[in-house]
């Protein structure tokens, strides 16, 4: 198994959560970036958040992949080079794994260790797949191992994760995509839709409040690991969607007038005042479709599933036949 499995680590030099801290809540709108959502504890809440029934993502586009692998695969050929940026725990490229085979797959992630883990569990389940897993923060590069086969490529990135960028970053990330996919490159892609905005609403607030204790634990985290002083029961989860902006908002209220003490400086937080945790991006497929094109993509076909809930397209680099 481990000449199967190929290991590469680029060394991701990410921007440390102080940092991030502290010129996030230096700003006159405070805000700190999603991902340092995910420690373990965030990790573990997230596969939670995919479990329930108000948040519809997961569980559709699942469903979706399994229903479509056999088209897809018709459409991009096997033996493609398969590329998954955030690949985690990569479960849903299972779904497409016996209908596209491809002669490699490459998952990437920043954090070695669960990814090294989740590509040994695959490597048991699919004794035919060459996987080399790399180590990288997808955010700024798409580093490819120079080890893998040389072919076409296809990035496989699921989850509407790209939803999480606003869409400058979205525009630069396609492109940096495109950069990687090279000539005759495919990207498949599940991106939230445009919907109801009371649907919306209540997938960033489960019942069981997975989606607030995810958010709160933000702030854990800079307790536990900057040791910074606040006191957290006074911040509350909020969630709503922005129809303007097209994009749901996630925030963490201080309902009192606070100082938060961090490393010998201070922040102040006014009674109500919000620290912005989170966009969510959500797109209708025409604006998608155009916003891919702008990056070089041309589109090979996009499928939304009944009820308009979740929409996976298939684009390519190169010129449609
Ligand atoms: C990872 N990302 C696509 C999720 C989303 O829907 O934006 C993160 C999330 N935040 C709250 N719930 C889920």
């Amino acid at each position: 198994m481990t000449e199967q499995v190929s290991f590469h680590d680029h060394k991701p030099t990410a921007l440390s959560l102080y940092d991030a801290v502290v010129s996030g809540l230096s700003q006159a709108d405070k805000s700190i970036p999603p991902k340092f959502f995910y420690d373990k504890r965030g990790s573990e809440l997230f596969e939670r958040i995919c479990e329930q029934p108000e948040y519809y993502l997961p569980g559709v586009e699942r469903r979706m992949l399994a229903r479509l692998a056999e088209e897809i695969a018709t459409l991009t050929g096997r033996g493609r080079i398969l590329i998954e940026p955030g690949a985690g725990s990569a479960g849903k490229v299972r779904l497409l794994l016996d209908a596209l085979r491809p002669a490699a797959f490459v998952p990437m992630d920043i954090s070695f260790d669960y990814l090294k883990s989740s590509a040994m569990d695959l490597a048991r389940d699919y004794p035919w797949l060459e996987i080399h897993v790399a180590c990288v923060d997808f955010t700024h590069s798409l580093p490819v191992p120079e080890e893998i086969p040389e072919g076409p490529r296809l990035l496989f990135f699921p989850g509407s994760s790209l939803g999480n960028f606003d869409r400058e970053e979205a525009g630069d990330f396609l492109r940096m995509v495109h950069d990687t996919l090279g000539d005759e490159g495919m990207l498949l892609i599940g991106v939230d839709t445009k919907k109801s905005e009371s649907l919306l609403n209540a997938a960033y607030n489960d019942a069981a409040g997975l989606t607030a204790e995810f958010n709160l634990n933000l702030l854990h985290r800079l307790r536990q690991e900057l040791n910074a002083e606040l006191d957290t029961d006074i911040f509350e989860h909020r969630a709503f969607y922005n129809v303007e902006a097209g994009r749901i908002e996630m925030h963490l209220v201080s309902r009192y007038r606070q100082t938060l003490c961090l490393n010998g400086r201070s922040f102040e937080f006014k009674a109500g005042e919000r620290l912005h945790t989170e966009n969510s991006y959500k797109y209708a497929p025409r604006e998608f479709i155009d916003l891919a094109s702008g990056s070089g993509f041309n589109e090979v076909r996009h499928w939304v599933d009944d009820e308009g809930l979740f929409a996976i397209y298939l684009l390519t680099t190169g010129e449609l036949s």
